[in-house]
């Protein structure tokens, strides 16, 4: 059996700068927030594989539904010998491309190191050919990738490319363009605009499994800063954005409290009902998939919707 190879691209003590830069930024700025990424050690990655179960939460089972119909079509019509994902997770669905591309390499990139190494190592187990190289890195800063055979297809999938602000979107897809020589491709995951209580419910689960994911990020920053957050004194809450088309999670602050970061030497005043902004969810249409797409040099070749026409997975192709 081949090893798993694992390089880690961010170093420790990076990753602690990075995480100590953004809590100074977002909590001394009006309004508050704190940026996705950090939701994701080992905890928040269990929660979010719970949340792909939930009733309310369909993007997974749409997605899934998509890449049983297609991943033939998928793999014929971009004949890829490596497939890199970029927020790989458990990679519990890109089992069915893993199955049907004739791939020599998989290199599932995530922050979580439990998400990769778990996903990696079963893998590994399952398919003693394949070469998995899993990368420890955020994917929105340039990534070192390793020497293996082309065609290329990078795979962002789960709809997360929403979690990315509209201005980031263009910086991000100008890097993965850069990952591709001409003729390879992208096969992207999105969530599409929809009825709004659907939308909501799938960010305010009735058993609060996705209340619990986003108040671990006050967890992780009372971990790895010291802070005293109490995740109690605050709310989960989940509004859709009708005019930007995302949905926006929040954490609402109980009463009037002061929250101390010791090792940021901060101490921070929130008023009674006053929010932290975590994280976006944008959701899309067609054309803007297209059209962003283009604008970076990759011309979209397929669109597929599961039935119910709620989540999308496109195929592009670099030009
Ligand atoms: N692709 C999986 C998981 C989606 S959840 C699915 O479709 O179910 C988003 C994943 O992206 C998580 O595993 C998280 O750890 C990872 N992630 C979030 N921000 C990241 C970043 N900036 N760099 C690398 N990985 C990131
Ligand atoms: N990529 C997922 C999504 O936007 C991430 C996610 C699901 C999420 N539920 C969440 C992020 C709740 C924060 C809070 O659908």
């Amino acid at each position: 059996m081949s090893p798993l190879h694992v390089t880690r691209t961010l170093p420790e003590d990076a990753t602690d700068a990075a995480l100590r830069a953004d809590v100074l930024n977002g909590l001394t700025d009006s309004p508050k927030w704190l940026p996705p990424k950090w939701f994701y050690d080992a905890r928040g990655s269990e929660l979010f594989d719970e949340i792909t179960e939930l009733p309310e939460y369909y993007p997974t089972r749409a997605e899934r539904e998509i890449l049983v119909a297609r991943s033939g079509e998928i793999a014929a019509a971009s004949g890829a010998r490596t497939l890199i994902e970029l927020g790989s997770g458990s990679s519990e669905k890109t089992r069915y491309l893993i199955d049907a591309l004739p791939l020599a390499a998989y290199v599932p990139v995530d922050v979580s190191e439990s998400a990769l190494t778990q996903a990696g190592q079963a893998l590994v187990a399952e398919r003693p050919d394949l070469d998995v190289h899993a990368l420890i890195a955020d994917f929105t800063a340039p990534l070192a990738l390793p020497a293996t055979p082309g065609p290329r297809l990078v795979a962002f999938l789960g709809g997360t490319i929403g979690n990315l602000l509209p201005a980031e979107r263009t910086g991000f897809l100008t890097s993965v363009r850069s990952l591709l020589a001409p003729g390879d491709g992208l096969l992207l995951g999105t969530d599409l605009v929809k009825d709004e209580r659907v939308l909501v419910r799938a960010y305010d689960d009735a058993a609060g499994v996705t209340a619990a994911f986003n108040k671990n990020v006050l967890a992780v920053v009372d971990r790895e800063l010291g802070a005293d957050f109490d995740p109690d004194a605050f709310d989960h809450v989940a509004l859709w954005d009708a005019e930007r088309e995302w949905i926006e999670m929040r954490l609402r602050s109980r009463t009037a409290q002061t929250v101390k970061v010791p090792a940021l030497n901060l101490a921070v005043d929130f008023a009674a009902g006053e929010d932290l902004r975590t994280e976006v969810s944008a959701k899309f249409r067609k054309e803007g998939v297209t059209a962003e797409l283009a604008a970076v040099g990759l011309d979209l070749t397929h669109w597929w919707t599961d039935a119910e026409g709620r989540f999308a997975l496109s195929l592009s192709v670099a030009r």
